[in-house]
């Protein structure tokens, strides 16, 4: 079963053949409506259930185009109106959902949720974010790097601030595709040591460095993200603030990376705290394209699952 729950549980050739695919697919639908339907409607006949227990903007709407676009219907399902929220278990949920649905997709907070649906569904499941983690983000920023920069293999990529579930898909990435991570924040919120230790197994250099600028320089790829995730406590707001703010991407942070650097965030962005507008809305900024590309990228993840 093609499950699509984290890039270190993912063959890098099939990551490399989704990375292509999405690319190629993005390429055959230049200029048309976004509406209109792929050459090739891969998904016909397939109903996929699109399952939200937090907010979503990117995810929710370039899930349900890229299925449409491929021929397919979609469900889109919020956890508290389901059962799911009520007491009713992932294992049967999961049971449940497979008689109706060819794909599903989920986006919850524990990432026992998603391991357990995946345990119990005979259909393919797909991670939407979890608490832990971000994959298909990550497959999307991959192919927004390739697009503007070539192979990102050997470059160095470097996270600033808080090492949550995005900078764990990152560290994940990096060792599947072969780049360096340097990692930028307090020591409080430094990302998972199993995870670390999964990309240096793997073959990258990930280095922790506390000074922001020590840690740019000769940067070819800046991420931020927000300083509190969906997951964080609003009490936890202001120390996290606190932390933070020596690491926020500002047109100063970006002098120290390469003349050609690139800044991505994968939104919802908080304008002039982990980012200025500056930046985002400057000339090496490829926020927009990622946030585009989660479609295409979604769409060859969705293939993969599905063997078609
Ligand atoms: N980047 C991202 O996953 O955005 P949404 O929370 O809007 O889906
Ligand atoms: N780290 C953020 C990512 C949102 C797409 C969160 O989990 O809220």
């Amino acid at each position: 079963m093609n499950h699509f729950l984290d890039i270190y549980k993912t063959d890098p050739a099939a990551l490399r053949g989704m990375i292509d695919q999405a690319g190629q697919m993005k390429q055959a639908r230049l200029g048309r409506p976004k509406g209109a339907p792929d050459d090739d409607q891969p998904l016909a006949g397939r109903m996929v259930a699109l399952i939200f227990e937090k907010p979503s903007t990117r995810t929710r709407v370039s899930f349900d185009v890229g299925v449409r676009q491929m021929g397919g219907q979609t469900m889109v399902l919020s956890g508290s109106d389901m059962q799911l929220g009520h007491g009713e278990t992932i294992a049967d949920t999961a049971r449940v959902l497979s008689r109706y649905v060819d794909l599903i997709m989920i986006r919850t907070f524990d990432e026992t949720v998603l391991t357990e649906m995946a345990e119990y569904a005979s259909v393919p499941v797909i991670n939407g974010l979890t608490d832990r983690t971000h994959p298909c983000q990550i497959m999307a920023d991959i192919l927004t790097y390739e697009e503007h920069r070539g192979p990102i293999a050997g470059k160095k990529v470097v996270w600033c601030g808080d090492g949550n579930n995005v900078c764990a898909s990152f560290l994940h990435a990096a060792g599947q595709f072969g780049f360096d991570l340097t990692f930028t924040g307090p020591a409080q919120l430094d990302p998972e040591e199993e995870f670390v230790g999964m990309a240096r197994k793997a073959g990258s250099t990930v280095v922790i460095e506390r000074d922001a600028k020590k840690a740019v320089e000769g940067a070819d790829l800046v991420v931020a993200d927000t300083w509190v995730s969906m997951h964080d406590s609003q009490s936890s707001k202001e120390r996290r603030h606190n932390l933070l703010r020596p690491y926020q991407v500002n047109p100063e942070l970006m002098k120290y990376a390469k003349p050609d650097a690139l800044f991505m965030h994968c939104l919802p962005a908080h304008r002039e705290e982990e980012v200025t507008s500056e930046v985002m809305d400057g000339p090496q900024s490829v926020i927009f394209d990622e946030a585009e590309n989660r479609l295409h990228a979604q769409k060859a993840v969705m293939r993969w699952c599905l063997g078609v």
